[in-house]
């Protein structure tokens, strides 16, 4: 049960200043149920809560998605920490002092660290390197005139470190070589690549303006790279690496964190210069997606920092397409979503320049307009609407636009609209959304008894099953060792009992490593603490199952007798499943006749159900 280099104390100490209510309730609307606090989930989208937190025992648990643990996991799990990670950020927050080491080279016996340390020290490097060119150089001065041309100021360079990488072949492979940076790593990290004929190393980006892209912490891990003027390709990127993962990155996050937690709201641009403008416009919530689309990964990111997205793409058909697109993926997130249209063609940078900060804010990112307004603007584009054809086709297609809103009151809103706007009557208009809704109602999978409904798919079914709040009925035997477990958690003296009377007999598998977890924890001296020992494990799914049993734990009164029943529960299985097989046998036997055998099987399951029942 190493925890690497930190000592247990320093767990202890974080634990113990960081209750689990506390923690939790930064993040999670609480409210209190007995013993329990309940929330919605911030780890999986939901609309009824099922996202538990026991004070008592300094836990949480989700019934929903099954995520679980003490107050240090949840802080690795919403802010996507490692242990250590999370370990130093609380231990930092409530001034216990950080004894164990500086890097955390080789920490949990992972030999990526030390790699991963390498690589965003590379980066910082060549970060100051490019930047230090851009600045100081007679090298960088084209650059820096064409950043300036486009009103980008030093204060903005400074900012988004931005720089400049010289058209020689080889400026960074040099400056690391020198500095003995394995150029392999610096290959795998994106930083250089390996000449053809592997005589050597040369640089990725050459005569472009560099913009850093930092991970959640602000640590440079990948870089883009502009050409100066135009040209294809426009930008280049750090190919996907061991720090950098597209879908996941978002440029800009560790900026715009601390605004988007306080306004609750993110906004979304399209491009690295658009960013860089619109913070000194005053957007400094502002995020953008790298040279892809936007993906539920980075939208699940987002909803863990913000309830509303503001998208603010392109006014081009490129833009507002991909504005569409990336609506239903913040929706289902759970966010939102307004979209902050630009005149057409523009972007924001352009407006900006155009129109100056003060246009921007007031006249863009402060009047976006919703989703389905959005949604209803671009599909009328798609209409010519002076002829009575593309008219009819128009109000067809809106009022499905419309139809699949789940407020009677927000579907009126818009139908309303569309009935002033065409002068149609509202009534003939609700009426067609009602037919709407009919069939979208009609293509959607039964949730209520669907045991005989043409769509009774597998999926469909664990869909269901993983929606509905009822537990899942387990064996009595599972549930056994699930209480036992319970009990043994919070009392040494019965999980020395079960120790001697069962072993790590358990038959679920987590359950006997819990077992063994838990015999050792004690046998190191510990007294019983749920979330310490939860800290101790650093395996997620046994931290999960350690925090489900804990909370179906039902204050029953506990003894010996309830021990030594739920023990023979356990104990018995080998047996039950040898009257099984046994049972199998006899009717294998009577088929093929063998009336002698079958009747000796069936003297053994008479003699195997009578130790059973007398224990
Ligand atoms: P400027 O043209 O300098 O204003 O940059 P921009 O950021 O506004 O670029 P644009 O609107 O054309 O593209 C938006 C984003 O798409 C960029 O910031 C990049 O992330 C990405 N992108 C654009 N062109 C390329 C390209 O050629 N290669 C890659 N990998 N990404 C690109
Ligand atoms: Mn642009």
């Amino acid at each position: 049960m190493a925890y690497g280099k930190i000592p247990d104390s320093v767990i202890e100490a974080v634990l113990k200043h960081h209750d689990i209510v506390e923690t939790v309730a930064k993040y999670v609307h609480l409210s209190k149920h007995g013993k329990y606090m309940k929330g919605l989930c911030p780890f999986h989208s939901e609309k009824t809560p099922s996202f538990t937190v026991t004070p008592e025992k300094g836990i949480f648990y989700c019934y929903g998605c099954g995520k679980g643990g003490n107050a240090i996991k949840f802080i690795e799990e919403i802010e996507e920490y490692s242990f250590p990670e999370a370990v130093r950020v609380m231990a930092e927050e409530a001034g216990i002092p950080i004894a164990w080491g500086g890097a955390p080279e080789g920490q949990r016996g992972d030999e990526g660290n030390g790699e991963r340390d390498k690589l965003v020290q590379a980066h910082e490097l060549a970060v100051k390197l490019y930047h230090y060119l851009l600045m100081n150089t007679t090298h960088g001065q084209p650059a820096l005139q064409y950043l300036r041309s486009r009103g980008v100021t030093d204060k903005q360079i400074d900012q988004f470190s931005i720089g400049y990488a010289p058209p020689e072949w080889d400026t960074l492979a040099r400056f690391l070589e020198k500095r003995e940076f394995d150029p392999a790593l610096m290959e795998k990290g994106g930083l250089l690549i390996g000449k053809q004929d592997r005589s050597g190393y040369i640089d990725r980006f050459r005569d472009r303006i560099m913009f850093p892209i930092w991970n959640r912490d602000g640590k440079p891990i990948a870089l883009a790279g502009r050409m100066l003027g135009e040209g294809q390709p426009k930008y280049l990127n750090s190919p996907e690496t061991m720090l950098f993962n597209k879908s996941r990155n978002l440029y800009n996050f560790h900026h715009a964190r601390a605004a988007m937690r306080k306004n609750r709201r993110v906004v979304l641009f399209e491009g690295y210069m658009d960013i860089v403008k619109a913070w000194s416009a005053g957007v400094q919530n502002g995020v953008a997606s790298m040279g892809t689309s936007l993906t539920e990964e980075h939208a699940a990111v987002l909803q863990r920092n913000a309830d509303e997205a503001v998208i603010c793409y392109d006014g081009d058909n490129a833009g507002q397409a991909a504005a569409l697109k990336s609506i239903p993926i913040l929706e289902k997130a759970g966010l939102k979503v307004q979209v902050a249209m630009l005149p057409k063609g523009m972007d924001p940078d352009e407006f900006i320049e155009a129109n100056g900060a003060n246009a921007f804010m007031r006249e863009i990112i402060e009047h976006p307009v919703s989703a389905t307004k959005f949604k209803l603007l671009y599909a009328k584009k798609n209409h010519i609407l002076l002829e009575e054809e593309g008219q009819k086709n128009y109000l067809l297609e809106a009022v499905r636009i419309i139809a699949v809103l789940d407020s009677p009151t927000e579907r009126e809103f818009y139908l309303k609209e569309l009935s002033r706007e065409f002068d149609m009557s509202l009534e003939s208009l609700k009426q067609d959304c009602f037919n709407e809704r009919q069939q979208l109602q009609k293509m959607k999978p039964q949730r209520d008894n669907n045991d005989n409904s043409w769509n009774n798919g597998r999926n469909e079914n664990r869909e269901n099953r993983r929606k509905s709040s009822a537990p899942p009925v387990l064996p009595a035997y599972q549930v056994a060792e699930r209480k036992l477990l319970a009990q043994m958690l919070q009392s040494a003296d019965t999980a020395g009992a079960v120790h001697r009377k069962l072993g790590e007999a358990f038959h679920v598998e987590d359950h006997a490593a819990l077992a063994a977890y838990l015999y050792a924890y004690y046998a190191q001296g510990h007294d019983p603490d749920v979330s310490r020992f939860i800290a101790s494990l650093q395996d997620d799914r046994l931290e999960r199952t350690a925090a489900s049993i804990l909370m179906m734990d039902d204050d029953m009164p506990f003894d010996e007798q309830l021990l030594d029943d739920y023990v023979n529960e356990i104990v018995k299985v080998p047996k039950l499943r040898e009257v099984e097989e046994k049972k199998e046998a006899m009717v294998r036997a009577e088929r093929s006749g063998d009336m002698l055998k079958a009747a000796q099987i069936a003297s053994e399951i008479i003699a195997l159900e009578r130790q059973l029942k007398g224990r």
